[in-house]
């Protein structure tokens, strides 16, 4: 099970500090949330912010994930490569051309994820699955951290896992994004899910990073 700080709640202005801190607790794995104010209400930052953490990250030994929670994302799969990206993850309802949007992510040597909302069916994204590297399953609506977790995604992440089964790929990531913390880590984990995103649960005013990293990992037993 993987652990990803999202660093949408972190503070901006010590970020290199609120990085240092999710590696020193043994976080290997960061998710990147962008935002373009058009898909989502909210705007955040883009390759810009990424080029500037990804060596960071890549002398921790950490992944850097970009979700991509923008409008036509081709137009940025290569700016999000170029900046450093490990896996770059789109949503299925921001393109016409899902596919063709995993080819070119391929292309550029990085992994490929597909991203899917809480109202979106298993279905939209079944025929990709064997292209896929990630699946992100929303189990919040997206555009801000801070959440509360969608009850019913458990039964989607386990429907999922049966659906990834069936189609020939048992062992796709699947990485489960929004909401989630101490109280629902066990749920999630146990439905399927092999990443999980924890943005407002690692990074806010009530415990150091390293107290909340912890506590997720003591959630997991
Ligand atoms: C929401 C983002 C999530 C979010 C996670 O649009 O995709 O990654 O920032 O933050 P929490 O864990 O606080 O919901
Ligand atoms: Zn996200």
């Amino acid at each position: 099970m993987h652990l990803a700080p999202s660093i949408l709640t972190a503070d901006f202005a010590r970020l290199e500090a609120e990085l240092e801190a999710a590696f020193e607790a043994g976080i290997r794995w960061l998710h990147l949330d962008i935002m373009d104010g058009r898909f989502v209400p909210n705007l955040s930052f883009g390759p810009m912010v990424v080029k500037s953490i990804s060596p960071l990250a890549k002398r921790h030994g950490a992944v850097v994930d970009a979700h991509l929670m923008i409008e036509e994302p081709e137009r940025y799969i290569e700016a999000f490569a170029a900046a450093g990206c490990d896996y770059i993850s789109f949503h299925i309802e921001a393109t016409h051309h899902a596919h063709r949007a995993v080819q070119m992510i391929h292309g550029l040597g990085c992994k490929a994820g597909v991203a899917f909302n809480p109202a979106t069916p298993l279905s939209s994204i079944e025929e990709l699955l064997p292209d896929l590297d990630l699946v992100v399953l929303m189990s919040v609506n997206p555009g801000y951290g801070g959440q509360r977790f969608i009850p019913s995604s458990v039964d989607k992440i386990a429907r999922l896992r049966q659906l990834c089964v069936a189609r020939g790929c048992p062992d796709r990531l699947i990485q489960v994004d929004g909401g989630v913390n101490t109280s629902n880590l066990p749920a999630v984990r146990d439905a399927g899910a092999n990443v999980v995103v924890v943005g407002s649960a690692v990074y806010n005013p009530n415990q150091s990073v390293a107290d909340a990293v912890a506590g997720l990992q003591a959630a997991l037993g």
